[in-house]
């Protein structure tokens, strides 16, 4: 694993590379933090002009998925770090790469059993015994009735290679069972894949546990850090505000921090993770882990001394960390509202005419309708009245299209 001694000088033979794959809004503050700290950033997406490649030293447009294109890619740069940012890429590329030297975040095999449902549910439901939904896979459509018929109703149906809520759907009767099937087919990333079906989870409220993986100056030892619980909501598979700190009993706490420290230990490495878990009552399941800085934890870039974007960069360069929180505060999603080829926004000066608001606009090149363009921040004296304005703030905001 790459650990600098010192750190180079962009542009210069000395530097300290870092190839961001995928460069999206959650790319772009990675990018911005390693900036800060004279990181080069090198930043690929499948799109030109991707959020994180408009503040990059330099920006490469291909298939990630391709193992031979992002090999060749990575030949190129010789990154001292490889920081994946979505799911969509060639682990098995990863992997390889890894054997020859290079430095996966956190490591290769998180990237691989993190991007498959069943990988990641095998892990913590029967490897390490960690409380989960009950669930059962299917391949076909005889399995898939078997399988539903196990779970009883509701369950929840997702292809095991999808994410932001694609091909996500509830089977509430015998009649949702076909079209659940076929919504699944669809949506998944690869044709014909598995499906898994979930007990459906009555949950009082879920949460973001993000967990903190790097070297403690104290010890010269890896160690693992949590930052406040992040409470959210979701529709339709994505999320639309969050907020921190999530209140939580201390058992539900503390069992939280523990699965999170399980889960985040079997995968190992370094960076940020998000562990999404369900809660009700002192009861604590797990659904999924991101292996680096999650969507709802863009709150923290208003309620924490560090983000977790800056978090997620010195964690990776093996540096110290810092997870005080400042602050409650929440974070409201700005969608596009329009399919257009060039947007323009208005209402800011009324969404930053609010207290303690601020916006990111993240400058994607192409609007559509349900595409998460932006987001709005909050801080307050408590999460409810941060939770109004970031609301107010990001209805304020209207994207228009051009002409
Ligand atoms: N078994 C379940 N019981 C109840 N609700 C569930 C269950 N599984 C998923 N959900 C709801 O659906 C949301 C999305 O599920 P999940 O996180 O598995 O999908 P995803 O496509 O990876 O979403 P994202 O990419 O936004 O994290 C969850 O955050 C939760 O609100
Ligand atoms: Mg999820």
């Amino acid at each position: 694993m790459f650990t600098p001694a010192a750190l180079g000088t962009p542009l210069n033979p000395s530097a300290t590379k870092v190839l961001l794959l995928g460069s999206g809004e959650l790319g772009k503050e990675v990018a911005i933090a390693c900036q800060r700290l004279g990181v080069e950033v090198h930043a690929a997406d499948r799109y030109d002009n991707a959020p994180a490649q408009q503040v990059a030293h330099y920006a490469y447009t291909l298939d990630m998925s391709d193992p031979a294109a992002l090999r060749s890619l990575v030949e190129k740069i010789r990154p001292d770090l490889i920081v994946p940012e979505i799911e969509a890429i060639a682990t098995s590329a990863l992997a390889e790469l890894e054997e020859e030297g290079f430095t996966v975040v956190p490591t290769a095999h998180a990237t691989k059993l993190t991007m498959n449902r069943e990988g990641i549910r095998r892990l913590a439901a029967e490897e390490l015994g960690l409380p989960t939904s009950a669930y059962a896979f299917a391949s076909t459509f005889e399995e898939f009735e078997i399988a539903v018929g196990q779970m009883g109703y509701p369950c929840v149906v997702k292809p095991v290679m999808s994410s932001s809520g694609k091909g996500q759907s509830v089977v509430r009767d015998e009649a949702d069972i076909v079209p659940a099937w076929e919504h699944a087919l669809a949506g998944g990333r690869v044709a014909a894949e598995k499906v898994i079906v979930e007990r459906f989870i009555d949950f009082d409220y879920e949460i973001t546990l993000l967990a903190v993986r790097s070297i403690d100056p104290a010890t010269g030892k890896p160690a693992t850090w949590f930052c406040e619980p992040i409470g959210h909501r979701q529709s339709g598979g994505d999320y639309v505000e969050s907020w921190q700190p999530m209140a939580m009993s201390a058992t539900a706490l503390d069992t939280a921090r523990s699965v999170a420290a399980r889960i985040t230990g079997a995968l190992g490495g370094r960076g940020v993770f998000g562990v999404e878990l369900f809660i009700h009552g002192d009861d604590v399941y797990f659904s999924e882990v991101s292996p680096r800085p999650h969507d709802t934890g863009m709150v923290t870039m208003a309620t924490q001394r560090f983000s977790e974007f800056e978090l997620h960069v010195r964690a990776i360069l093996g540096l110290p960390i810092d997870v005080t929180l400042t602050s409650p505060g929440a974070s409201a999603v700005i969608y596009g509202g329009v399919d257009a080829a060039d947007v323009t926004y208005t209402g800011l000066a009324e969404a930053l005419a609010l207290p303690e608001v601020e916006v990111r606009l993240f400058g994607k090149p192409e609007c559509f309708s349900r595409r998460r363009m932006g987001v709005a921040l909050a801080t307050a004296e408590d999460t409810d009245t941060a939770r109004a304005r970031a609301a107010e703030a990001a209805a304020a905001i209207v994207a228009h299209e051009v002409d």
